[in-house]
């Protein structure tokens, strides 16, 4: 009961979209049926269909205007199949992006502008004449292909390209992914995937693949490496840079010149093709999967991290992993709830009021995830590992190994540790003072009755929808916080779930 809290009544509005978290307990069902049916009473009206369309090419001269009464997706150009489809994707009721959208399970596979949010109106347009142009109601360029092409087709690889009448390509959707690539798309050392909540990256190295966090600005730690194994083919210097590319054949692979992969990641259906639509995805928890649609489902066939305690905010910040067992907090006294054990930081605590202002926790038996990409200095004692840190502003916590005499230095606001259970091994974190205000004590709120309790979502819900357009005037800033992203741009959260609303629309 305590777990339902306000964010999951938001993600309840949008039915569909917390089932599986709402969904663990019996008064959870009950409660989730209950809040269901309310919220459609009162929100009908939003929950009426999308707009199809039948248009397979769009030539110079083309002009749509946003529809106001379509409520999500707005059909204007589909793929040879139909399953695949361009329009205007709202986010909701304020913002609202160019995307393709893959229909049958309602889930954005690209997006034009995933960092320029576009507020709509009826004056928000599309247009092609050789360029394809988003305009935004004051009649400002907001997204452009930059091209003088003669049409514009989406393929039933969900590439879309702008053409000239010889077929000759001139801009193509697959050179600018989103948060996936799809197969036979080339991601290149020049692009980067990007998670919807912007928190994290893929890009390419010289030899390898890797994934970074943006847990504080200009800095970037990488979490997750992969170098190119280079059995069937080896990287050859000189020859230009690598690229990556999802392989017919069931797996990730890197290429430099030729045919001949330089490193294979296998899915689950390794060397056996799939015959539907196969991408993989950044995901706003870190981790990179794969999927294909067999038809009714996207299934999960290849995830770079296996180990969730390896996932660099597991369990949020201040956060506590333990392998087999979940989350806690770092701070014992404290209970957790998913990204509650402290408030998301950004910053660091070198200047304005934050500077230097922080008290210290200690944590024994706990280590940094992925250490082996972590910096270490080596350092005679814990004494001496705690003062580089508390010396330094730049420094928010340190991790000693006793044994090694390695002392990790975590650069950035502090996330989930690792329980290892080791006591030779200590955590020192830097805790804004300040930051922890509000956060709810053992054993608070676990007596609430389940009847109580339904009637204050009832008030809360109630309350919420005079609270949802206060909000929806907040803009986006907001929404990102109260889902716990830190995010270092205007990014919309595209992932999955925010968007099973739209399912409701294809039954
Ligand atoms: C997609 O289009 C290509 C040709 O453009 C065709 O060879 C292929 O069979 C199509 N795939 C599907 C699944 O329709
Ligand atoms: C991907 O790269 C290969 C090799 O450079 C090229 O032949 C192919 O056309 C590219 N595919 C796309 C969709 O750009
Ligand atoms: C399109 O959808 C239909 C029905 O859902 C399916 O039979 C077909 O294979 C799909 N095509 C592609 C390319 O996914
Ligand atoms: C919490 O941690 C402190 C110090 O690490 C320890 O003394 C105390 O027993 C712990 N409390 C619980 C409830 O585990
Ligand atoms: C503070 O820490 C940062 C990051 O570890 C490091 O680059 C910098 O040199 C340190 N500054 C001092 C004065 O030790
Ligand atoms: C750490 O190591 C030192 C010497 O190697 C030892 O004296 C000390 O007891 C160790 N401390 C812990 C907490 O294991």
């Amino acid at each position: 009961m305590a777990t339902l809290k306000l964010s999951s009544i938001f993600f309840l509005s949008f039915p569909g979209l917390c089932m599986e978290r709402c969904l663990n307990s019996v008064t959870g069902r009950f409660l989730t049926q209950f809040v269901l049916v309310s919220i459609i009473l009162l929100y009908a009206p939003i929950l009426s269909c999308s707009k199809s369309t039948n248009q397979q090419e769009l030539l110079k001269g083309f002009k749509a205007t946003v529809d106001t009464s379509v409520p999500s997706f707005q059909a204007l150009l589909r793929d040879p199949t139909g399953n695949l489809s361009l329009g205007f994707l709202k986010t909701d009721r304020t913002y609202l992006s160019l995307a393709v959208l893959h229909l049958p399970s309602s889930e954005p596979i690209w997006v034009a502008n995933p960092t320029r949010l576009t507020h709509w109106s009826d004056r928000t347009r599309l247009i092609f004449d050789g360029n394809l142009v988003i305009s935004d109601p004051h009649g400002k360029v907001v997204w452009s292909t930059g091209t003088q092409g003669d049409r514009v087709v989406l393929l039933n690889s969900s590439n879309l390209q702008v053409q000239k009448l010889d077929d000759s390509v001139l801009w193509q959707s697959f050179d600018f992914p989103t948060n996936s690539i799809v197969e036979n798309q080339n991601f290149t050392t020049n692009m980067t995937l990007v998670s919807s909540n912007g928190r994290y990256s893929m890009r390419l190295g010289n030899d390898f693949m890797g994934l970074y966090a943006n847990f504080k600005q200009d800095f970037e730690q990488i979490y997750w490496r992969h170098k190119a194994m280079e059995a069937r083919a080896r990287i050859i210097e000189g020859q230009g840079p690598i690229y990556a590319r999802i392989n017919p054949d069931g797996y990730l692979g890197m290429y430099q010149t030729g045919n001949q992969p330089v490193d294979v990641q296998p899915f689950n259906n390794f060397q056996r093709p799939i015959n539907g639509l196969v991408r993989i995805r950044l995901e706003p928890d870190g981790n990179l999967k794969g999927y294909y649609w067999d038809g009714s489902n996207w299934v999960l066939n290849y995830q770079a991290i296996d180990d969730p305690c390896e996932l660099p905010s597991q369990c949020g910040s201040y956060g506590l992993c333990r392998a087999g067992e979940g989350c806690s907090c770092l701070d014992n006294q404290t209970e957790f709830h998913p990204g509650e054990c402290s408030p998301p930081e950004t910053g660091d605590l070198c200047g304005g009021v934050a500077k230097n202002n922080f008290r210290v926790q200690r944590r024994k038996g706990v280590e940094v995830p992925f250490k082996e990409l972590m910096a270490y200095d080596t350092m005679s004692s814990l004494e001496e590992c705690e003062s580089s840190c508390e010396r330094n502003c730049s420094c928010w916590g340190v991790v000693y190994n006793n044994a090694t005499g390695f002392c990790y230095t975590v650069d950035y606001p502090i996330q989930t540790m690792v329980d290892v259970g080791d006591e030779t091994k200590v955590g020192y974190f830097k805790v804004r003072k300040g930051a922890d205000k509000g956060k709810k004590k053992v054993g608070l709120g676990l007596g609430i009755g389940v009847v109580g309790g339904a009637l204050v979502i009832l008030m809360v819900m109630i309350g919420f929808g005079s609270y949802r357009i206060w909000k929806r005037r907040r803009g986006v800033k907001r929404f990102l916080e109260e889902e716990g992203g830190v995010s270092p741009g205007p990014y919309r959260d595209l992932g999955s779930a925010s968007f099973k609303s739209i399912e409701m629309c294809n039954r």
